[in-house]
């Protein structure tokens, strides 16, 4: 399966944080917003990536993750010359997929949960069409909604319905056979001129394709729009990270636990921050790897 992330727009909401950078630069507590992106990306398996941002910004994410093959990926870069819509990812990503499987995922959505590894790659192994996944919030005003029936299935999909259906927010992962390029090819932009992920959604539930599956409660999902949820994401990050001792998102070491890179690799990239706290820790993960929790056990708390 391939996998997208979708790293542009103009961030207007958190401007002036947006003002001169990629608001998914934007740091979340110690790392940037798209380190946790990409290791969903990573958790589910997905190897090969694109990261599509505005053209300006091309550069700094190529001088972040170069090809990829520092963390044992390979990470390819498009352009999205104007924020055109969410949908656009599949316009501009449509060679990188070549009518292959794919997922996208939002560059400024962090997910964190027990078992959420192992439900994205049975989600992904399942795939008929497309998956979408439900999760319960207090404003589902401000998401992608899903409505579903008495049974469980899957009745409606609305963007930011002024009165919601339901409070079954519509999280920013998603995963699609190869037939979204032409899906997103004959869209027309909406009444707010995007093309918008739910009509393609929508698009798969009327060819009784599309599977909604729900996060739980066990699952903490952030969007990092504002500059309220940015602070409250950073302040889950550090509030786990801190009682726990470990780091969410943190690339490096995913990649080792998940055999991408040898410890030995996994340790140069820490020394290569040594500096940092973080880099410390991608130092001391390296160095006790093999000793404590078993990768797969490991791999299923991140
Ligand atoms: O976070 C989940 C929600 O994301 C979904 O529930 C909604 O259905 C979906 O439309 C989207 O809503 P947002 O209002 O959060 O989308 P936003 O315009 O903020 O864009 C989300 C991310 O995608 C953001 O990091 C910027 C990037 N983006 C967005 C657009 C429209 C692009 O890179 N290019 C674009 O053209």
């Amino acid at each position: 399966m391939k996998g997208i992330i979708l790293a542009g727009g103009n961030g207007t909401r958190l401007q002036p944080l947006t003002s001169a950078a990629s608001k998914q630069l934007v740091p979340v507590y110690d790392k940037p917003m798209i380190y946790y992106p990409l290791s969903i990306l990573m958790l589910a398996g997905i190897r090969d990536i694109l990261i599509i941002t505005r053209p300006d910004d091309l550069p700094v994410f190529r001088k972040l993750f170069g090809d990829g093959s520092g963390l044992g990926l390979a990470i390819d870069y498009a352009a999205q010359a104007e924020p055109r819509g969410i949908a656009d990812a599949f316009r501009v990503g449509a060679g990188h997929i070549g009518g292959e499987d794919c997922a996208l995922i939002l560059g400024d959505n962090l997910f964190h949960g027990a078992n959420l590894p192992s439900l994205l790659r049975r989600s992904a192994e399942k795939l008929r069409g497309c998956v979408l996944f439900g999760h319960e919030v207090a404003d589902p005003q401000q998401f992608g909604v899903a409505e579903i029936d008495r049974r469980g299935r899957l009745v409606s999909i609305e963007e930011k319905p002024v009165k919601p259906r339901s409070n079954l927010a519509i999280p920013g992962l998603y995963f699609f056979d190869g037939g979204v390029v032409d899906i997103a090819k004959g869209l027309e932009p909406s009444a707010r001129g995007e093309l918008e992920i739910t009509d393609v959604l929508r698009a798969y539930l009327e060819d009784g394709a599309a599977d909604l599956v729900w996060l739980g409660r066990g699952i903490t999902w952030l969007d990092t729009g504002t500059h309220e949820t940015l602070l409250d994401a950073g302040r889950f990050v550090r509030d786990v990270q801190h009682r726990q001792g470990t780091r969410l998102g943190c690339v490096e070491e995913i990649a080792m636990y998940m055999g991408l890179i040898g410890s030995e690799d996994c340790y140069e990239l820490g020394s290569d921050m040594g500096n940092s706290p973080y880099g410390q820790y991608v130092m001391d993960r390296a160095r006790s790897y093999g000793l404590g929790m078993p990768p797969a056990e490991f791999l299923e708390g991140v």
